[in-house]
């Protein structure tokens, strides 16, 4: 079967916003199309998705299995140089046995028992930046509280000194500019400038974490050894920066466009209000699965396919890239009853949103553990928050997320 052909410009601050009856549309009537201009090949349905993800013919990357000159791509651009000595060592990126090497070398270390043992810490966190702008009796949801919680959290994980605390931000913000479909020469330097200091920073760390050993995973990692194998140098910083990044980038937006939603369904605000005074954890777990299925704060992942396939009669060939739509397979009435109602007591929930399949998201309990903290004490402390104005989506569709969320306490 051709593909039909068509161009969706994903990056309009519209779309970005609403994208929800165009991808509804999609999926009824064209479920997979090659998009003209970015000339990759989308999929909107959830049973494609989950069905690609799960199937090894596709991949993050192909140099796996083939040299650039075999599948025609041309050298590394040399002004991407320090951002690619970053990149390139993002375990994310990689594929087949260098992908599950360093996985289970961080698996080993980044445990869910390392994950509960923040609750304590994440609730005083979550507290003292309530008590910061509780007087004010308003604040902006993403900027003073959203934003700093998994900051501070992973940042605190890993074991950043504090006063190195308010470069993360920058520097990740600089670095994920580099996923967005099309960037500009201004965004490669400072993506470039930002993966350099970076680097140097844990290079430091780390080098400090030999002689001096700490409870922190940057200990874990310089330490971490399966079968006598460990981290080189390059993979130890790259692995590091990439949790902070994702460790905090795709949270702090679950957060905010959660508590918007809620503000969005005020039977739904009000039950999870009242589940929260009574001690009722159950909602909170669904809850927030709910909130991260309803809007996906990660819209859109990419794979490339590894070998010529037939994919339910769709031809895909080798070197082709298809764009999965997590955020539209998490609306789809085919998978979900009431695909666009917020509920937050929803028991089958198979949401996209931490993706499938061999990059199943790491972080997932950490994520999990974060937001359920996060409005648990929220709610406790601040049970008539209501919003005061208009949130303000950010630019970027791969990450989507809000600038702001003002609120009343
Ligand atoms: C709401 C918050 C989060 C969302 C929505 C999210 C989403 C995702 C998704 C969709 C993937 C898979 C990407 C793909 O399919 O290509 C992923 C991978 C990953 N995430 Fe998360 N994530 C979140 C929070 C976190 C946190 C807190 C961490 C902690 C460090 C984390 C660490 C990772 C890692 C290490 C991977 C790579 C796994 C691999 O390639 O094997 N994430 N995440």
């Amino acid at each position: 079967m051709s593909l039909p052909s068509l161009h969706i410009d994903i990056n309009q601050p519209d779309f970005i916003k609403d994208p929800y009856d165009q991808l509804a549309t999609l999926r009824k009537e064209m479920p997979v199309y090659l998009d003209s201009v970015w000339n990759k090949v989308f999929f909107t349905r959830h049973s494609d998705i989950a069905a690609l993800l799960k199937d090894k013919r596709l991949g993050r990357t192909m140099l796996h299995r083939y040299s650039r000159d075999e599948i025609g791509w041309p050298p590394p651009d040399p002004r991407e140089a320090p951002f690619r000595r970053y990149q390139d060592n993002v375990f994310m990126d990689m594929e087949a046995g260098a992908h599950s090497r360093i996985r289970s070398l961080v698996t080993k270390v980044f445990t869910p028992k390392r994950v509960e043992s923040m609750r304590a810490t994440l609730e005083r966190t979550t507290h003292k930046l309530i008590d910061a702008v509780e007087a004010n009796g308003k604040a902006d949801f993403v900027h003073d509280i959203a934003e700093p919680l998994p900051v501070i959290m992973i940042a605190s994980l890993l074991g950043i000194p504090d006063e190195q605390i308010q470069y993360l931000r920058p520097w990740s913000n600089a670095i994920v500019k580099m996923y967005e479909l099309g960037y500009t020469d201004q965004q490669v330097e400072e993506a470039n400038r930002a993966a350099t200091e970076f680097m140097e920073m844990i290079g430091g760390l780390a080098a400090e974490r030999r002689i001096k050993p700490q409870d922190d995973l940057i200990t874990e990692l310089v330490q971490v050894e399966e079968k006598g194998d460990k981290l080189t140098e390059d993979e130890l910083r790259a692995t590091a920066i990439f949790l902070l990044n994702a460790g905090h980038e795709a949270t702090v937006n679950g957060s905010s466009l959660g508590l918007r939603a809620l503000f969005q369904k005020p039977d739904q605000l009000k039950a999870l209000k009242e589940a929260v005074a009574e001690g009722n954890s159950t909602l909170l777990k669904t809850g927030v699965d709910e909130m991260l299925r309803y809007e996906t704060p990660l819209p859109m992942f990419e794979r490339y396919v590894i070998e010529d396939m037939d994919f339910n009669r769709v031809k895909l060939e080798r070197g082709m890239e298809v764009a999965l739509m997590y955020i539209s397979g998490n609306r789809d009435e085919a998978r979900f009853n009431q695909p666009n109602e917020l509920i937050l007591s929803r028991e089958d929930n198979p949401l996209l949103t931490f993706g499938l399949g061999t990059h199943y998201c790491l972080g997932a309990p950490l994520a999990r553990l974060e937001l359920q903290v996060l409005f648990s004490v929220l709610f406790t402390r601040c049970p008539n928050i209501q919003p005061d104005g208009e949130a303000e989506f950010s630019s970027g569709f791969v990450i989507r997320g809000l600038n702001k969320l003002p609120v009343k306490l």
